[in-house]
């Protein structure tokens, strides 16, 4: 059994950002290492100290880069990695006239398998282990993702997208194949390895209420999987689930009535939230992804992070490609600080990581398994050069303490800065 010894600058969380000072909860070392055995973290301390207690381990010395956990993206749809960058639109009429022709073409399990190898492919040059993706309302888009992943050995979460209405034809399925279609990936995939079933209605428009009773049925019987969807993004949507569901109390009501609320459901976006929904959400243990690149593309809205966090609602972040403009979990973590500045508030760089990997983690119940630097948790890591560019490395020439020379990164970096990537104990080449 082989030892790897990391060393290079660590940082890790031992509690929330959000809901204790950032100087409590995070830990930084210059002199940090980390030691993997097994694909799994076996220990997190000092240079010299893991250095003469593990003589034998094999050393890979990273020198000033930072190692952290690899990022999780909290919510994304693979399909769309071709059509990212689709100009002109809003979110309606982006689904119409980009995404579902391309979600069609992905009926071709040959082309889903190349979309979803590259995807993976990009995920992870950014430094991207984990992800929680919808697929397409075709089941082989669903097999060609966990496949992708399981040669990768990555932890995944996927769903295949239900949607019976609203869509073309070629889309459309029936509240019935939703269910059964769903429950056969379930049994096929959930588990195997370290793949993680969500069921996944696209959103309110394109379900029936059928076709959401049937799959909160599925998650009824199924509670283990996750559930994942799309929740409160822009104001014409809220007004079309208005009309679709004239007796609802408000959007969150439309998955709550069809058993689609719980503490594993993941709700993407949750931009226009009422006072109710959030209470509901916070009490319930449900989970929000801020998706704050799609959100500014897209024209979608200002996500209420401080405020959601004040609630006490789970928060995860994600790029959502491919509403979201870029693959890298950096760009989303400056994109967030962006936001929040425009609302008045300021983002400690600590807050902006700890987001991209504890939050997520949690978000998709997968804290304790990735996103934390500390043992017996899965040995999935990057490391990061922080003087990436040359626009970088002259900022940090003029950093006075850690937290400048992290933050040109965050804001100013992408897949230059990822050094080198982990999955289960073992590099990505
Ligand atoms: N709402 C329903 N489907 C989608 C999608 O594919 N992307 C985004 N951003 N919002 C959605
Ligand atoms: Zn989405």
């Amino acid at each position: 059994m082989v030892l790897n010894l990391l060393l290079g600058q660590t940082l890790r969380f031992e509690g929330d950002p959000f809901q204790k000072p950032w100087q409590e909860v995070t830990h930084h070392r210059q002199d940090g290492a980390v030691l993997i055995k097994d694909g799994y973290i076996k220990k997190v301390g000092g240079r010299g100290e893991l250095l003469s207690n593990f003589p034998t381990a094999r050393v890979t010395d990273y020198g000033g880069d930072l190692i952290v956990p690899g990022f999780i993206d909290a919510h994304v749809h693979y399909p769309q990695t071709a059509i990212i960058a689709s100009w002109g639109k809003r979110l309606i009429d982006w689904l119409n006239f980009y995404t579902f022709p391309e979600e069609v073409r992905l009926s071709d399990p040959i082309y889903a398998e190349q979309v979803a190898n590259c995807y993976l492919d990009l995920a992870l040059a950014h430094g991207t282990t984990t992800m929680a993706s919808f697929c397409t309302t075709a089941p082989t888009s669903v097999t060609a993702y966990f496949e992708a992943a399981a040669m990768r050995g990555m932890r995944v979460v996927g769903g295949k997208t239900c949607m019976d209405r609203n869509a073309p034809k070629e889309l459309i399925d029936t509240p019935q194949r939703a269910y059964d279609e769903s429950k056969e990936l379930i049994d096929e995939w959930h588990g195997k390895g370290r793949a993680i079933y969500a069921i996944t209605p696209r959103f309110s428009p394109t379900s029936t209420p059928d076709q959401l009773e049937a799959l909160g049925a599925l998650w009824a019987e199924r509670p283990e999987c996750l559930m994942q969807t799309h929740l409160s993004e822009q104001f014409e949507e809220i007004a079309w689930v208005q009309d679709l569901f004239p007796t609802a109390i408000d959007y969150l009501d439309t998955y709550e009535r069809y058993g689609l609320l719980g503490p594993r459901s993941v709700y993407g976006h949750s931009i226009h939230l009422k006072p109710r929904e959030i209470n509901r959400l916070s009490e319930v243990g449900a989970s929000v992804v801020h998706c704050p690149t799609s959100n500014t593309f897209i024209g979608s809205g200002l996500f209420d992070l401080m405020g959601l966090s004040k609630a006490k609602v789970s928060l995860g972040l994600a790029s959502d490609i491919g509403g979201g403009s870029n693959f890298s979990m950096l760009r989303t973590m400056a994109a967030t600080y962006e936001i929040a500045q425009l609302q008045g508030k300021v983002l400690h760089p600590a807050q902006l990581l700890w987001l991209a990997s504890e939050g997520s983690a949690k978000a998709l119940h997968l804290d304790g398994k990735v996103g934390h630097l500390g043992p017996k948790i899965e040995a999935d890591i990057c490391v990061l050069n922080l003087n990436s560019t040359n626009a970088i490395d002259q900022r940090v020439k003029n950093a006075n303490d850690f937290w400048e020379t992290l933050f040109p990164t965050i804001m100013m970096g992408d897949d230059r800065a990822v050094r080198q990537v982990w999955i289960a104990g073992r590099t990505v080449d």
